[in-house]
């Protein structure tokens, strides 16, 4: 019998639209895989189509809400990556449907037509948090790991990359507020990692390079205080503006009326209780080999990626020197 060539396996990938989606259907498609991204609204993801050849990459209509829609698009899949999650509620999408419910189900159609999963959840997944978000991605982890347990789960933590919501936020909140919050003192630690290296991994675990039935926290190759992550961001976008500590209480109370506002200003209070707990790799992962850097990508740094798509928010642009 002959090995299936990647240009004859067919991954679906749920949730490919989205900010890390495009650049794992980007990885995937430089491998020459035939790629069926699954969206709630596959209109949208037309842009994913010149990412790779005629007719490699089309998109389907599933929503991880909608038990039978996610059978249907993993149909004939070889392997399916679940990418699908939401930051915050609203309306129907709420985090026990989307991320508990929606992985299940992913995880039992994959089962159903003998696929492959590997499944994204996110670094501070946590079955004990007082974040929902938290608690719903550890709730998922354990369906996925009960429905198919060699399925490969990814932690990341904070993503970079050129359409992220971290920094892009952040610096559109610099361009008209003289003050920027520091939740809880700004001493929460990050480790960020770049969209690029996440999709590298993913694509590595369709290859099936990664140990089946394992969970690896993926963060980059620096660990960063969010006060840190703030001033570079300002010093990148030539900014100078003031960072003001906000004890958790009243971040609490601020996130109650911000919930409802629009990006940039919205901030909901599980972020916040999000932000009360290190987004870092944990000393077992590392022991175990269980990170980014241990599958053999040291990760590129955020000096080295965030200035290059963060200039737009400075002053006068990309080309103003820096002494003008
Ligand atoms: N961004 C980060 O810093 C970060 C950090 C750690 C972990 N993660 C995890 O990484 C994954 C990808 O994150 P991201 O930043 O790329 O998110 P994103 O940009 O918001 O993309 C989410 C994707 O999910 C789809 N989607 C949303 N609700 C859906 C539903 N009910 N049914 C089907 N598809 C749905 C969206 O497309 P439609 O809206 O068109 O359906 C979109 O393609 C998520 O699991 C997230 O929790 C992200």
């Amino acid at each position: 019998m002959t090995a299936r060539s990647n240009a004859d396996t067919l991954i679906t990938v749920y949730g490919g639209s989205g900010f890390l989606g495009r650049h794992v259907v980007r990885a995937l498609a430089k491998r020459d895989y035939r790629i069926r991204v699954a969206v709630r609204r596959p209109e949208l993801a037309n842009f994913l189509q010149p990412l790779g050849r005629v007719g490699q990459i089309h998109a389907v209509q599933a929503n991880l809400r909608n038990a039978a829609s996610v059978d249907a698009a993993a149909r004939d899949a070889h392997v399916i990556v679940n990418l699908v999650g939401i930051l915050a509620e609203g309306g129907k999408q709420r985090f026990e449907r989307v991320h508990t419910y929606g992985a299940e189900q992913v995880a039992l159609a994959a089962n159903a037509h003998g696929a492959r999963l590997v499944h994204v959840s996110a670094l501070g997944a946590d079955d004990n948090s007082p974040a929902h978000y938290a608690r719903s991605k550890a709730a998922a982890e354990n369906l996925v790991q009960a429905a198919q347990p060699q399925a490969v789960v990814l932690r990341p933590s904070i993503l970079f990359g050129p359409e992220d919501d971290f920094f892009n936020r952040f610096a559109a909140l610099a361009r008209f507020s003289p003050v920027l919050p520091l939740i809880g003192g700004g001493a929460t630690k990050f480790q960020p990692v770049f969209v690029g290296d996440v999709a590298a991994a993913i694509a590595d675990a369709v290859d099936g390079k990664l140990k089946a039935g394992t969970t690896y926290e993926l963060g980059g190759p620096e660990v960063l205080t969010f006060k840190e992550l703030m001033q570079f961001m300002l010093a990148t976008i030539e900014r100078k503006r003031l960072l003001v500590p906000l004890p958790f209480f009243a971040a609490n109370f601020k996130a109650m009326f911000l919930q409802f506002a629009p990006s940039p200003i919205t901030l909901t209070p599980d972020q916040v209780e999000m932000l009360k707990v290190d987004n870092i790799v944990s000393d077992a992962a590392k022991a175990e080999g269980r990170t980014l850097q241990a599958l053999g990508i040291e990760g590129e740094t955020v000096e080295a990626i965030v200035p290059s798509y963060l200039w737009r928010f400075r002053r006068a642009g990309q080309f103003r020197p820096k002494s003008a």
